[in-house]
């Protein structure tokens, strides 16, 4: 495996790196502003002020038109943009998923980024659609396939060649299309034809896509979702562990008079105040703002700050383990998100795998941190306990309970584990003093468990008088269950 990428610290899929390239290195998890050869809202000079470490371009733009062309082969693709940092170029693979064809050939496009100089060369690949035959995602996966075979033979020394992972809404292919190109070893994996998810709000099935490629993929390769701008899902990505965005959003958006924030979009005309403290929105009201000459590119700017004001959140985020609790949070924006949310953690036995045995406190966030990998993981090891003799089983401290030879506490949405562990984490949990359903339903089911592998054991479990749930009727039948408000012993 190269030692292009680096990985320094890590929280759940996601995971602070550093993704070496020929014009220096990246930290990532990062967003790449995509820069239009033809107009420049902001020049790329400007952007490292914003906080952008690469940018992007699209070399099939610079290509097609012979000022720039020119301009790239005589002076590189760095001289052409004024930006001496890494550079990212497409190959115009999306401009052949909106029209149809391209008039390049996978061959010359490679061979233009390489002699422009390019930091990660694309190779032309297709970007199958969402929900197309099945056998129309086979098919184009070949084609892709061949050219990517095609390209890591052609394109060899210091520039990172990336290798796009298709296969439709089709998680076997994603898989297997991802463990193919494992074994040619990219210097970056791009998840590609997502945007079309991304603009129906389609999380879910994002998630999906992005959970099976990244299940093909060596967990320390580089992973780019491309067309990914919007700050809003950043976090859920990175937990999947998507490390590098693209963002044509600041100028798409600002272009519309779109406001972004990480928790959705403002339409600049309906907008009294600006939610935001960025130098733009520091700078001017929202009447100034709207009524600006400039305003577009005034927009854009806020919507870059907003940006990166969110990766740098998520990389605080990962350093302090609480990069779940961001995703939780940022989910709740928006319906569909939470869709996302709940199929990411369909995926938490995956996600475990990952995810650091100890980090910051679990702060429980609302029923969907019931499913989180690091309460799945405690269910897994309940073998790990063995009680015997009279137990208890309570959740704050009762009269009398020295009389049992071993006490156990009840915490919602974990279950019962020994009281000597309630520093530990992830026992050290902050959570709500009156449980939601789902985080008994978890709990109660792993104190079932946790009882049925102990037989020899005697548990007496002392309920909270608003604990309300169809389990406790079970656990009646294998434990004395006493309410808190009769317990009378001492
Ligand atoms: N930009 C957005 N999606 C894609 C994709 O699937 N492939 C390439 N090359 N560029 C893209
Ligand atoms: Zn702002």
């Amino acid at each position: 495996m190269s030692s292009i990428f680096e990985i320094l610290d890590k929280d759940a899929g996601g995971r602070i790196g550093k993704l070496k390239t020929p014009h220096g290195i990246v930290e990532t998890p990062t967003v790449m502003p995509v820069i239009n050869p033809n107009i420049q809202l902001i020049p790329p000079e400007e952007m490292r002020s914003f906080g952008a470490e690469i940018l992007i371009t699209n070399s099939y733009i610079i290509y097609r038109k012979e000022e720039l062309r020119n301009v790239a082969l005589e002076k590189g693709l760095h001289g052409l943009l004024g930006f001496d940092g890494p550079i990212m170029t497409d190959s115009g693979s999306f401009q052949l998923s909106i029209y149809g064809s391209v008039e390049v050939t996978n061959e010359e496009i490679l061979g233009f980024q390489q002699k422009i100089g390019s930091d990660i060369i694309v190779p032309l690949d297709i970007p199958t659609p969402p929900d197309v035959p099945r056998r129309r995602a086979e098919e184009e996966l070949a084609i892709t396939a061949e050219r990517l075979e095609a390209a890591r033979k052609l394109i060899q020394g210091e520039q990172l060649l990336a290798g796009p992972v298709q296969g439709s809404t089709y998680p076997d292919l994603r898989e297997k299309a991802a463990s193919h190109l494992k074994e040619l070893d990219f210097g970056v994996y791009p998840l590609g034809a997502v945007v079309p998810l991304m603009e129906t709000y389609r999380y879910a099935e994002l998630v999906d896509v992005i959970a099976a490629s990244k299940k093909g993929l060596s967990p320390v390769a580089p992973v780019h979702l491309f067309g990914a701008g919007h700050p809003m899902m950043f976090a859920l990505a990175v937990a999947l562990g998507c490390d590098l965005f693209d963002s044509a959003a600041y100028a798409l958006y600002a272009k519309d008079g779109r406001y972004i924030t990480a928790n959705g979009t403002y339409h600049l005309d309906k907008l009294n105040y600006l939610p935001c403290s960025c130098p733009i929105c520091s700078k001017y009201t929202a009447e100034e703002l709207k009524k600006a000459k400039n305003s577009q590119e005034l927009l854009g700017k806020h919507n870059l700050y907003a940006t990166f004001e969110e990766i740098r959140l998520i990389k605080q985020s990962i350093k302090e383990g609480k990069l779940l609790e961001l995703v939780e949070k940022r989910c709740r924006a928006h319906p569909k998100l939470l869709d996302g949310l709940k199929r990411l953690y369909t995926h938490s036995t995956w996600l475990e795998k990952f995810d650091p045995a100890s980090k910051g406190t679990f702060f429980y966030c609302g029923p969907e941190s019931a499913s989180r990998p690091e309460v799945l993981r405690f269910g897994k090891r309940l073998e790990r306990f063995s009680i015997e003799g009279p137990a208890l089983i309570r959740t704050r401290p009762v009269k009398g309970e020295k009389e049992y030879s071993q006490i156990l506490i009840f915490k919602p949405p974990f279950g019962a584990y020994p009281v000597e562990m309630e520093e530990v984490y992830p026992f050290s949990a902050e959570v709500p003093k009156i449980p939601d359903y789902e985080a008994l339903s978890t709990a109660l089911s792993n104190t079932l468990k946790l009882i049925d592998l102990n037989p020899e054991a005697k548990f007496t479990f002392i309920c909270e008088p608003e604990f309300d749930h169809p389990l406790l009727e079970k656990i009646r039948k294998r434990a004395e269950l006493v309410y808190r408000d009769e317990w009378k012993k001492g």
